[in-house]
């Protein structure tokens, strides 16, 4: 089943979005690579791999990205944030050396499903937190930048899950 990028999964920030959206991509190209293998019986490994490295590597850079805006917050939940990218990097890593060459979909399948299922849960759980302090805080610096965002809402599109500042 396709991964799918919702407005109501949208952190406020139009450059982070857009990272979210490429991460459900490239899972996305992963699920792609299995489709593939329905007659065959057979993962293209090498293609998988490639992928899956490029996610990772994609994901590394965006984790650095949030670390750096959540720092630049002074926002709270920083060190539980910081600690939940680097399980996901270090399940990754165990991953890749379970199933190196591995052409079974069952394996791919499995990855994929871990993939999804943190990619969702960390959105909507974490990435929402920081979101949300940044919303409550109207922090001058993002707020400057969001306002030159398309948004109707002028915030980024932004849905506050907590309740909006009066
Ligand atoms: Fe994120
Ligand atoms: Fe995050």
């Amino acid at each position: 089943m396709k991964l799918l990028w919702t407005k109501n999964m949208s952190v406020g920030i139009p450059q982070l979005d857009e990272d979210h959206k490429r991460l459900i991509r490239f899972v996305n190209e992963l699920e792609m690579a299995i489709d593939g293998s329905l007659y065959s019986g057979i993962v293209d490994a090498a293609e998988f791999e490639i992928t899956f490295h490029r996610m990772e590597n994609y994901a590394r850079q965006h984790f650095a990205a949030e670390e750096s805006l959540m720092q630049s917050l002074h926002f709270p939940g920083i060190e539980v944030h910081k600690t939940a990218h680097c399980g996901f990097l270090h399940k990754t890593d165990e991953l890749k050396k379970q199933y190196s060459g591995s052409t079974s979909p069952r394996d791919a399948q499995k990855i994929v499903k871990f993939l999804c299922a943190w990619i969702t849960d960390h959105d909507y759980l974490m990435d929402s937190q920081y979101a949300d302090f940044l919303y409550e805080q109207k922090h001058p610096p993002v707020a400057a930048h969001l306002v030159s965002s398309q948004s109707s809402t002028g915030y980024g599109g932004r849905v506050a899950t907590k309740s909006a500042p009066r």
